[in-house]
């Protein structure tokens, strides 16, 4: 224990409780203590690059070339996507893969290219491989997107895993974005990002990094073309990117580069190219599509640490209707726990559970449970019990059970990287469904262990089942909450087959939206939390987890009128809409900050129901295209250099640009226009781009555009699914998708088309059906076509 470490040892003492605060003092020396008796020290290390290429073996989809010190096998695949691993890699076991490998493309095939190097030539994207095991990826057109220098791999002399460092050149313009969920970005400049999943310990801002979600995912964009690349490798690791820049006059560019650092793993990877649609879509239908929400969970909903007591409950949701705010779900957190157990109640504050989920049900809200992964460790505790029985708690190197400290005091934690422990713990959802539970919100799962001092996490050398290959927490750390979610999601399919499971979870890695969505944690209050909400939604986004939002308000403190107001703008245009505060902060319910705050937050309310039907389209098409519903401004024009440097607006589907208010005392605010015709949707005023314009933005509401052209399904005021349509520019067409799904079941309603265009004096909408096109069975409201 250094200083620092007793100093902070002596304040978790002190703040948490004595009981407590020493219960943590105790786990960080017992996590220490483990690491040392259960990992071997790495000793001297040995260097090695793969070296000159000896034989090629053409195979399908590619095929393997020897070097003198490793081998890389290459296989383009029938989805569109590459892999390539070196050292005998293949793409499984994996994660991250939503089924088996995708089949190879029996089309490509390796052939020589010059100077001794070997190409494979896809639809799409070709990877030249230099004989020194250099890795090119360069557009069917021959420009080069990335240049991959041979891996450098370092092997403990005494064996154990090899660490790893693949350094990358993109070019000088390109912009990365993505690796999970980052707080500074959504452009991610210059520095070292870690790939390790991070409950920061207090509430978050812009500069801490790593957060709940880290994935190796970039997803990076140029002038030449868009790519996504993937290193699949579960263990803690660092990327080091820095943006390029062009040569002024004659001057020379100067590249952008990656380097990856890993600690252990497979060095293998995936690689997507293409328009940013397509890169996500490839990446959806290698890592599964995302997770339908049932339509409620599209609504408005309010959370609380601390409701106390269901009568408290009953309050806030009769204020919510006295107000005349619409609301979808209540989430109830951990203070409904019997002593902070997951899966129980406190009958005494909450006894009516089952009967106010009834009554809140007939109104059409919904309960909402959090979901702690920690069991107490206490036999009695059926919890407990049971999966002492299963034998499913995470044992050490010496086979005694890992306890850690949680919210219910010692605790263990389930290996979900068991299928017999998935099992069990998804059988547990039942008590939640019986107690009237609609929805579940897995929390704490990185998982989290408080600590005095050190990581606030399981020790490295905890073993785990890794589906019987065997591993330690190194290798599961980045996958446990992902297989917790595997764990509700498959046990709630099994409950309720006839139901969308609703799960969404703080932590998880690539693949999780298989399994439901996240929310971005504990957000600071304060303006650069605002914003740091926003980074998050848009990079897990493109990292192919669609379904994200922010705490309104921020997690901790109070945030001032303006700022809540600002906030929950916001939330009103990203798929998860929820106010949520700890224990300790200030309110969150909108009739707390004022009747103008309230009348505009009533507002922002009001649209998001009346813009549900867009918000289930959106959900549709992620699940079908994987595009996200929040994208970046840049997503149809990557090559538009002035969107790819926008991070302060963004596209909610192909129809609406919304341009949040990110700062403090804003009237007006510059918004960058993509190329066509933009409607202000309150003055109906347009623009057109491709250009910067000057907005009002007064404090009852946030500019949201609308596209010319556009077809967007709301709900009319007697709750049936009407056409709002933006007319076309003048001799221009437009159009739209709507899936209208109005049960939350399994059914794939079927996709409508609209198409709209101008017919003399008149904008004509029709459905671009089967038949051909027809009229609208549909009301239509056409818009824009006052002013020019
Ligand atoms: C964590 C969660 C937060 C929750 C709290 C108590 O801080 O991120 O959302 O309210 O725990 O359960």
């Amino acid at each position: 224990m250094d200083g620092r470490d007793l100093v902070r040892s002596v304040k978790a003492v002190g703040s948490t409780g004595a009981a407590q605060g020493w219960r943590t003092v105790r786990a960080a020396w017992r996590r220490r203590r483990a690491d040392v008796a259960g990992l071997t020290p790495r000793g001297a290390e040995r260097a090695r690059v793969p070296g000159p290429v000896r034989d090629v073996e053409p195979g399908p989809g590619g095929g393997l070339m020897r070097f003198a010190r490793s081998e890389l096998r290459i296989v383009v695949t029938v989805s569109g996507a590459v892999f390539w691993g070196w050292d005998g890699a293949g793409p499984e076991p994996s994660y991250a893969l939503a089924g088996s490998s995708p089949e190879p493309d029996q089309r490509a095939v390796l052939e020589p290219d010059k100077d001794g190097a070997w190409r494979v030539v896809a639809e799409r994207v070709t990877v030249v491989v230099s004989r020194h095991g250099a890795v090119e990826v360069c557009t069917p057109g021959g420009v080069t997107l990335r240049h991959d220098l041979p891996p450098r791999w370092w092997e403990p002399v005494g064996g154990g895993a090899a660490r790893w460092l693949q350094r990358s050149e993109v070019s000088a313009d390109a912009r990365f974005f993505g690796l999970g969920g980052r707080a500074s970005g959504p452009r991610l400049r210059d520095g070292t990002y870690r790939l390790w999943n991070t409950d920061p310990g207090h509430a978050f801002g812009p500069g801490d990094d790593p957060l709940y979600i880290t994935m190796p995912v970039q997803m990076v964009v140029a002038d030449a073309g868009t790519h996504l690349m993937f290193h699949d490798s579960t263990w803690d690791g660092r990327v080091t990117l820095r943006e390029g820049e062009e040569g002024a006059g004659s001057g020379h560019d100067r590249a952008g580069t990656s380097e990856v650092r890993m600690d252990g793993g497979p060095l293998r990877c995936w690689v997507m190219v293409g328009t940013p649609a397509r890169v996500l879509h490839t990446w959806a239908s290698l890592t599964g599509a995302p997770a339908l929400p049932p339509a409620w969970a599209l609504g408005h909903h309010h959370a609380r640490w601390g409701f106390g007591s269901d009568q408290e409950v009953r309050r806030i949701v009769l204020g919510y209707h006295e107000h005349g705010l619409p609301l979808d779900a209540v989430h109830l957190d951990i203070d409904h726990y019997d002593e902070h157990q997951v899966f129980t109640v406190d009958g005494e504050r909450f006894p009516k559970l089952p009967v106010i989920a009834e009554e809140l049900r007939r109104d059409g809200i919904r309960l909402v449970s959090i979901v702690d992964p920690a069991v107490k460790a206490e036999p009695g505790n059926a919890v407990y019990d049971s999966g002492t029985v299963e034998d499913a708690f995470v044992r050490d190197s010496k086979g005694r059970l890992v306890r850690g400290v949680v919210w219910p005091g010692e605790a263990v934690y389930p290996d979900f990287t068991r299928a017999r422990v998935r099992r069990w713990w998804g059988e547990l959802y039942e008590e939640r469904l019986a107690k009237g539970f609609a929805g579940f919100w897995h929390d704490m799962n990185e998982p989290v262990s408080f600590a005095a001092f050190g990581e606030s996490t399981l020790p490295r050398s905890a073993r785990h089942d890794m589906e019987g290959r065997g591993g330690d927490h190194r290798e599961a750390h980045n996958v446990y909450a992902l297989g917790m979610a595997r764990a509700g999601y498959e046990g709630l399919r099994e409950l309720t087959p006839l139901e969308r499971p609703f799960i969404f979870s703080r932590s998880g890695w690539a693949g999780m939206q298989r399994y439901g969505g996240t929310w971005s944690g504990d957000v600071a209050t304060g303006w650069p939390g605002l914003r740091a909400s926003l980074s998050l939604v848009v990079g897990l986004g493109l990292c192919g987890v669609p379904y994200s939002g922010p705490d309104v308000g921020g997690f901790d403190g109070s945030p001032s009128p303006e700022l809540y107001l600002r906030w929950f703008q916001l939330g009103a245009y990203l798929p998860l809409f929820r106010t949520h505060a700890s224990l300790r902060a200030g309110r969150r319910e909108p009739w707390e900050f004022g009747a103008e705050v309230l009348e505009h937050a009533r507002v922002a309310l009001v649209e998001r129901r009346r813009l549900l039907p867009y918000f289930v389209t959106l959900a549709q098409l992620a699940h079908r295209t994987g595009a996200p519903y929040v994208r970046p401004v840049w997503w149809g024009a990557p090559e538009d250099r002035a969107l790819r440097d926008c991070e302060d607006a963004f596209l909610l589907g192909e129809a609406l640009l919304v341009a949040p208010v990110l700062d403090p005392g804003t009237g007006r605010r510059a918004v960058q226009l993509p190329r066509g015709r933009w409607y202000d949707t309150v003055t109906e005023q347009a623009y057109d781009g491709p250009a910067q314009v000057l907005l009002d933005a007064p404090l009852s509401r946030i500019p949201v555009l609308a596209r010319a052209g556009a077809v967007i399904p709301v709900r009319g005021d007697d709750g049936g699914l009407e056409l709002e349509v933006w007319a076309p520019a003048r001799g221009r067409a437009g159009g739209g998708l709507v899936v209208p799904d109005s049960a939350d079941g399994w059914d794939e309603p079927e996709i409508e088309r609209y198409v709209t265009r101008w017919k003399k004096k008149r904008v004509v909408v029709e459905l671009d059906g089967r038949d051909g096109l027809s009229e609208p069975s549909r009301p239509v409201r056409v818009r824009g076509l006052g002013r020019r």
